[in-house]
């Protein structure tokens, strides 16, 4: 038990801390047909608009380098929303594996990229460059994307950077920034601790409901079927007369025959 607390005190301080350290913010609709070279950053927040809505009419395109040559992106949408269309005609993102439309697709978004299903798997570029093109027509603009993208190079790594399972070398630090900065989540334990934890959360939800709740709602159950006036017959008497009329009827089995209701 003592153990658990420590656990979870160190979680809160580590996402507590490593919260502070966030990424910088782009919006690609403010650096509209321009380059961003990230020179001087490991990893930014790529988003398409700063307001809720992406503006309408919209034909933009952002050119992302990396510090150096031997260097490549990583990058994966947190969230992804552009109006679905039948081919994504109207509003629409491409990611092209180079520094032009004309290089080939990003592998793993292959064509026209709209609706709101995305996944979060983090995809990698081949060289140093990304390049991105967003068109939108008149109607239905929505909240757009947000994407983390991450530079990295292949071992050996520099001793200012970390070195992550899959042999990627990521600045030191983008170390448990949250994002995923490996791409297989090897920067941090905090994956692992988040995972122990939700196992600990449903776990004691379950046991709650089983050792607590379920019993308090037998018995209260079973209170509610020992009031003698609470239970009601609902299988009409057949009449006076007929076949099947038993004098007992309308008479609560909980009392002696004979006996009539009280008045209620
Ligand atoms: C960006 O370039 C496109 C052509 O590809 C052009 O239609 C658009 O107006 C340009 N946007 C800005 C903001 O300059």
């Amino acid at each position: 038990m003592r153990n658990l607390i420590t656990f979870t005190v160190l979680y809160c301080c580590m996402v507590c801390f490593t919260s502070g350290s966030s990424l910088p913010y782009y919006y690609m609709d403010e650096l509209c047909n321009q380059t961003l070279d990230l020179s001087s950053l490991h990893a930014i927040r790529l988003k398409l608009s700063r307001g809720v809505f992406y503006k309408d009419n919209l034909r933009c395109s952002l050119r992302i380098t990396t510090m150096s040559f031997s260097y490549r992106f990583m990058a994966f949408f947190k969230h992804f929303d552009i109006q679905s269309s039948v081919g994504c005609t109207r509003d629409w993102l491409e990611l092209h594996d180079g520094r032009d439309k004309s290089y080939r697709y990003l592998p793993g978004f292959a064509g026209r990229q709209c609706g709101s299903i995305m996944t979060s798997t983090v995809k990698t570029t081949s060289g140093n460059d990304l390049f991105l093109y967003f068109e939108s027509d008149l109607s239905y603009h929505q909240t757009g994307f947000d994407m983390v993208i991450t530079q990295y190079h292949y071992e050996p790594c520099n001793n200012y950077e970390f070195t992550c399972s899959n042999d990627r070398c990521i600045d030191e630090s983008l170390v448990c920034n949250l994002q995923n900065p490996c791409g297989d989540y090897s920067d941090c334990d905090v994956y692992l601790a988040a995972g122990a934890i939700a196992g600990i959360v449903i776990a004691s939800v379950i046991f709650i409901t089983c050792v607590i709740i379920v019993p308090v709602l037998i018995c209260r159950r079973r209170r509610i079927q020992r009031q003698p006036y609470g239970v009601i017959n609902t299988t009409p008497a057949p009449a006076y007369g007929t076949q099947g009329y038993n004098a007992s009827y309308n008479q609560n089995p909980n009392y002696p025959t004979g006996q009539q209701y009280p008045n209620l």
